[in-house]
């Protein structure tokens, strides 16, 4: 055999004998947060992160049919060489509106801006403090930057503290990122202490707001949430999650936004978005702005389920439930689908060992009837604490 094939055949029998090799299995998503999978029976998902069901709003499906009968099915190029259709500078002026910041700057996706923006503000003489559980996307910026990586424990401001304390001066500039909303916990970062440390001490706060934008802050998102705005000069987020399209974005001053546009790689060496993820997405936060009901009820249904499950009242429309082992998880996700519902089990890598967990999510699209029988099966599955 081909090294190369062995190499794959060994790994992927290692991953197998730990239950955490992962498999793609079509999936047709309807409106409501129905879904079949691979021709199955239709199921309810408390799994997606359209929190809002604006994948499926009529109205910004019909932005999407728009822009590309107007502009095409695909940008043709970087948006520096033909591919900044107008669409983008309406959603870059909507997405700084909505976040209080002077301009914002639209990437292919939140792992593209990730990868983009921490390597163009920070070199291997600075200094970068993240939260321990920070998306992968954000190591993988990190590790691209060359900078100094020093992690301090989930949501522990006194940690940081002491690493600022004892590391800032040996460095040039000085990073610290975390997630605005923990994408496997439902928790949201400290974001007003942690932007007094970064302002005491000449640093850039910058927060990951995939998983906060349209949920949490009114649909602002963290900063707005946890009252620090004008703390956080660096916002960043996806446009995939509760807008229900797709691309990422960073939202900021203007000079940094200008030196994005100049400077960082993944904006310059990759193809503009098709049209029709633009179009949406400026339909989809046109939504956000105006319908407060909407955005309001995914943390209102996830506070419904935790409270009937015994679990703490959640902050955010992510509901973990832990249970232990890689084989106990992924049993009880099969016994809600045998029920009816669509819940995915969470693994490690993805969690730390030991953890593995239901992670349930909520979305304004779902039926209070579906909740509610949500809770009926997780506790005749025996799931309530
Ligand atoms: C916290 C966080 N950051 C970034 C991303 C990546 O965003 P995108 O799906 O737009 O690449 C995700 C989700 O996948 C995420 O959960």
């Amino acid at each position: 055999m081909l090294s190369l094939n062995h190499f794959a055949v060994q790994k992927l029998a290692a991953l197998e004998a730990k239950n955490q090799c992962r498999r793609l299995v079509d999936t047709e998503r309807t409106a409501a947060m129905a879904l079949s999978v691979a021709g199955g029976p239709s199921l309810i998902s408390f799994t997606d992160n359209d929190y809002l069901g604006l994948s499926t709003h009529p109205d910004v499906v019909e932005a999407a049919r728009d822009a590309a009968a107007r502009y095409g099915a695909g940008a043709g190029a970087s948006r520096l060489v033909t591919g900044n259709h107008p669409l983008y500078a309406a959603l870059e002026a909507k997405i700084a509106a909505i976040k209080g910041t002077e301009d914002a700057c639209v990437f292919g996706s939140g792992y593209l801006a990730n990868v983009g923006i921490i390597p163009t503000l920070v070199g291997k003489d600075d200094l970068i403090l993240a939260d321990e559980l920070v998306h992968t996307c954000i190591h993988a910026g990190m590790q691209l930057s060359r900078a100094r990586v020093l992690t301090f424990r989930h949501n522990d401001v006194a940690h940081a503290t002491e690493l600022m304390a004892r590391e800032r001066g040996n460095h040039g500039r000085a990073l610290i990122v975390v997630d605005g909303v923990y994408s496997m916990d439902g928790d949201i970062a400290p974001l007003k202490d942690l932007g007094e440390l970064a302002l005491a001490h000449d640093a850039w706060l910058m927060n990951d707001d995939a998983h906060a934008l349209g949920t949490i802050g009114g649909g602002r998102g963290s900063a707005h949430a946890t009252g620090a705005e004008g703390l956080v000069p660096l916002q960043m987020g996806t446009l995939s999650k509760g807008v229900g399209a797709y691309g990422g974005y960073l939202a900021a001053s203007k000079p940094v936004i200008d030196l994005m546009k100049t400077r960082a790689r993944s904006f310059i060496y990759t193809t503009g978005l098709p049209p029709a993820a633009v179009g949406a997405a400026l339909k989809a936060l046109e939504l956000i702005e105006s319908d407060a009901e909407m955005v309001a009820r995914p943390v209102k249904l996830a506070r419904t389920f935790a409270s009937a499950m015994g679990l703490p009242t959640p902050e955010t429309p992510i509901v973990p439930l832990v249970i232990g082992t890689e084989t106990d998880a992924l049993a009880a996700s099969a016994r809600l689908a045998d029920e009816g519902f669509k819940v995915i089990a969470f693994r490690p890598p993805t969690v730390p060992e030991g953890t593995s967990r239901l992670r349930f999510s909520f979305s304004a699209s779902h039926r209070d009837e579906d909740v509610a029988r949500l809770i009926e099966v997780a506790t005749k599955l025996g799931l309530n604490r």
